[in-house]
């Protein structure tokens, strides 16, 4: 059976929505099974049974994760669920112009996800909206990176 991936995503503008229906393409080409799932609908309980997550989030506010992601989590960082059978990676959007918070909002998450025992397997993911690089297009490079140079050794330890 394919290793099944579920990608969980924050926005407020759709970018990260773009971001993620791009990814999961390329997992599914890559043979893997992505499943998107928005951050407003998500509970903490979605990482009860471990499993691969890619966190998808922007940044807005004074570094805060989006408006959508807010609940989901206040609720990790209350309850603190046990997540050492979780591998995770990140993809933060934000924009450099926000200098001190840049990317701050899924790095918020890669900061608690690791806190609550959960494994990152390579680098986040920061694109800078103000660079004129399309979030997609890097986001859909990254992630073959992610897969063949990090995430398949995790999966496979
Ligand atoms: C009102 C507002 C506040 C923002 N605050 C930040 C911020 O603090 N840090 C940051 O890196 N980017 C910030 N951004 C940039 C967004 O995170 C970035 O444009 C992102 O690509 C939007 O993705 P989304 O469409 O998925 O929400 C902000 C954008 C807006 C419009």
């Amino acid at each position: 059976m394919s290793q099944a991936i579920t990608l969980l995503v924050g926005t407020m503008t759709g970018t990260a929505d773009l971001v993620a229906q791009e990814v999961a393409e390329v997992l599914g080409s890559l043979g893997y099974s992505p499943r998107i799932q928005s951050m407003e609908n998500a509970q903490a309980g979605i990482f009860g049974s471990g499993g691969v997550f890619l966190v998808i989030s922007s940044t807005y506010g004074n570094g805060d994760v989006p408006d959508n992601a807010q609940a989901l989590f206040a609720q990790l960082a209350n309850e603190r669920p046990d997540l050492t059978r979780t591998i995770y990676g990140v993809i933060a959007l934000g924009d450099t112009t926000y200098k001190a918070t840049f990317c701050q909002g899924g790095l918020k998450f890669d900061r608690l996800l690791t806190e609550l025992g959960a494994t990152r397997v390579g680098e986040p993911l920061l694109h800078n909206a103000s660079s004129g690089d399309l979030a997609e297009d890097m986001a859909c490079e990254w992630v073959r990176d992610w897969i063949s140079g990090e995430l398949a050794p995790a999966i496979a330890a």
